[in-house]
This record gives structure tokens, C-alpha cells and sequence, in this order.
């Protein structure tokens, strides 16, 4: 079952996507570079189809360095697409966005024609970390301008180069469960709408099998790509001290630790997704959500004709095959 959650405020944001896009010379999307496919939004890409698109992998000394140059030859290669990797230990990154908006968008800059960049992002993705540095003194917040709404911000990071920031969230539906659990480990989702112990397994299932070694040295542990999840989480509680009365693991606690050491890095750089690997998932999740899609929309044909709102269909036998 696929972890599920709605932030609310979406509408808002869809709407000044739409009304801005017209007006926007290069789309910058923000993404988690230890999942960057899973924290990426589909619908983004649906809103801003056709505009030169900027895909920042932010938070990438967090994540795997390898599997980050992976990314970006992946989206690298896409036409109309530039890919970036960024932290936010970096005091001077407008170079290098400013340099990319540019090269996508070359017919636009000076004060006649100045670049106007539109940045979005999944929530906890480091927008607002970016956006802060990206002022530094000069940037004004010029919100209350015409023809910048209220719910939207325009900064100018130069005279010829403004950003526009989307308000409240733009949530994907999740269909591919292990994107719903990875954005649960990065801290993405709010803490009620998942389970810590089902996603601290689901984690270590894929720590085990490519981060073995790390997994190792943090946990002072042998052997983890033999054991299971369950055994992993119960040696991990054990050897952290996670006991409840009677001895027991407290596996709310184990699981705690594991997501809180990802999260903070304590194990190493890791990135839970390749783009081979989540293009599979991808594929997976589209075709089982087709199937349910079917599913819903034949209960719901025959709910139609229960209730008499449509004629039943003929039969097969019934519809005169001809011969
Ligand atoms: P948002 O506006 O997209 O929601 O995200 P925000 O900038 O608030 O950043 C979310 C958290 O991620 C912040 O941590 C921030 O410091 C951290 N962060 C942002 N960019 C980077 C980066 O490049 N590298 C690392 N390592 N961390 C980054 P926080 O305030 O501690 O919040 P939380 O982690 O407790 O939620």
C-alpha cells in the first residue's frame, strides 16, 4: 500500500503556476538528490510542458556522488534540460543558475528582455534555503508589484534576472510505493501519514543490499546483506540500546534511529534510487495504477446501470457478430 498525503493548498499553487507560465522563460525544480526521481512532480511537468527546464539536485552532500553524476548525465541528455548539483553549504550558487538559466534560455537577458525564472519544489527540498541565499543583500522581495500576485514572490537576483516563487505546495499522487516511502525517509512527508517502522524496513532493504558496508561501520555490525529487514532492525535496536522492559527491541525506537542517521547523514552519502531503477518503478507503478484505474472505473459503470443512469451495454452475444 502506497503511503499516501495531501498537504492541502495545492489548487492555490496550481493556479499561479498556470497564470504565471506564460510569461516564464526557464522552469528551476528543486530535487532531492539522494531521490531524485520519487521527489520530482509529474504534474510540474504536465504545467510547464515545453519550457526549458533547470533541474537542480539539491542537498547533494548528502547524497551518493556517483549516483548523483548518474542523474545528471540522465537528465543532461534530455532536450530542453540542464541539471545542476547544489548544497546548501554554497554561498554563491546564483553563478551557476544564472549561467544554466542562460544557456537554456539564450535570447533572453538585458533590461529589455530580462530572464524570468519560475523555482518549485516539493516541500523540505531546501527552497526556501536557496531562495534566502539567492537574496543575499541585493535581492529585493518586490511581491506586491503589478502583476505579481499577492501569493507569489518575485526576487531579483539581477537587474536582468528575476525569480518567481510559487506559494503553498505542488504534491504528486504517489504510485510508485517506493517513492512514497523514500520521500518518508528524506523527510519530505509530515510525520503523522506514515508508519516509522514500515518505512525504516523499507530502507533498510535497500541500504542492505547497496550500502552494506556503511551499514556495517555505523551499526558495528557483520553480515547485513544476509540478514532480513526484520533481523537487520531488531540487531540495529540492540546494538543502540532501543529495549523495552523484558529485553525486547523497541522497534519504534530502532526505526527512529535508522530514519533520524539517514536523514542526518550519520551513515554516509547515500542516494536511494538510480534512474534505471526508477524508471522500472515507474513503470510498474503506471501499469498497476492503470489496472485500478480499470478496476474503479468498471464498479462504477455498473453502479450506473444498477441505478439505472445508463443503459446496459449489449452483450457480446447479443451485439450480432457478424460472421
Ligand atoms: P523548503 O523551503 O523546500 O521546505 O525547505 P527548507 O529550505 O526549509 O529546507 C529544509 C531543510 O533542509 C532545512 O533543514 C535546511 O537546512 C535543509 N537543507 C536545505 N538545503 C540543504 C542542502 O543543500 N544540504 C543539506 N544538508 N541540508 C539542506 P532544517 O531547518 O534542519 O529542517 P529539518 O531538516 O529539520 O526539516
Amino acid at each position: 500500500m502506497a503511503i499516501q498525503w495531501f498537504p492541502g493548498h495545492m489548487h492555490l499553487t496550481r493556479k499561479a503556476i498556470q497564470e504565471r507560465i506564460k510569461a516564464i522563460d526557464v522552469v528551476i525544480e528543486l530535487l532531492d538528490a539522494r531521490l531524485p526521481g520519487s521527489s520530482a512532480n509529474p504534474m510540474l511537468a504536465e504545467m510547464t510542458a515545453g519550457k526549458p527546464a533547470l533541474k537542480v539536485l539539491n542537498k547533494q552532500d548528502l547524497a551518493d556522488p556517483a549516483r548523483t553524476a548518474l542523474w545528471l548525465t540522465h537528465y543532461n541528455a534530455m532536450p530542453g534540460v540542464r541539471a545542476l548539483p547544489l548544497d546548501a553549504s554554497m554561498t554563491t550558487p546564483a553563478k551557476a543558475l544564472v549561467a544554466a538559466c542562460h544557456e537554456l534560455a539564450p535570447n533572453r537577458g538585458g533590461m529589455a528582455k530580462p530572464m524570468r525564472v519560475l523555482i518549485c519544489g516539493i516541500p523540505n527540498v531546501g527552497k526556501s534555503t536557496l531562495i534566502n541565499t539567492l537574496k543575499g543583500k541585493r535581492a529585493a522581495k518586490t511581491g506586491d508589484e503589478a502583476g505579481v500576485t499577492k501569493l507569489e514572490q518575485r526576487i531579483t537576483i539581477a537587474d536582468d534576472f528575476y525569480l518567481y516563487d510559487t506559494p503553498g505546495v505542488l504534491w504528486p499522487r504517489i504510485i510508485v510505493a517506493k517513492s512514497g516511502y523514500n520521500l518518508a525517509a528524506s523527510g519530505a512527508i509530515g510525520k503523522n501519514a506514515f508508519d516509522e517502522e514500515e518505512v525504516a524496513l523499507e530502507l533498510l532493504d535497500y541500504l542492505r543490499q547497496h550500502y552494506a558496508e556503511p551499514l556495517q561501520v555505523r551499526y558495528k555490525l557483520t553480515g547485513v546483506a544476509d540478514m532480513t529487514d526484520e533481523q537487520l532492525l531488531d540487531a540495529i535496536g540492540r546494538k543502540r540500546g532501543a529495549l523495552q522492559s523484558g529485553g525486547k527491541i523497541n522497534l519504534q525506537k530502532a526505526a527512529e534511529i535508522v530514519i533520524h542517521d539517514f536523514r542526518a547523514c550519520a551513515i554516509g552519502r547515500m542516494t536511494l534510487e538510480t534512474p534505471t531503477e526508477f524508471a522500472d518503478w515507474l513503470a510498474a507503478g503506471q501499469k498497476l495504477d492503470a489496472e485500478r484505474q480499470l478496476k474503479k472505473d468498471a464498479i462504477e459503470l455498473d453502479r450506473k446501470i444498477r441505478f439505472k443512469k445508463v443503459p446496459r451495454p449489449p452483450r457480446v452475444a447479443d451485439a450480432g457478430v457478424e460472421e
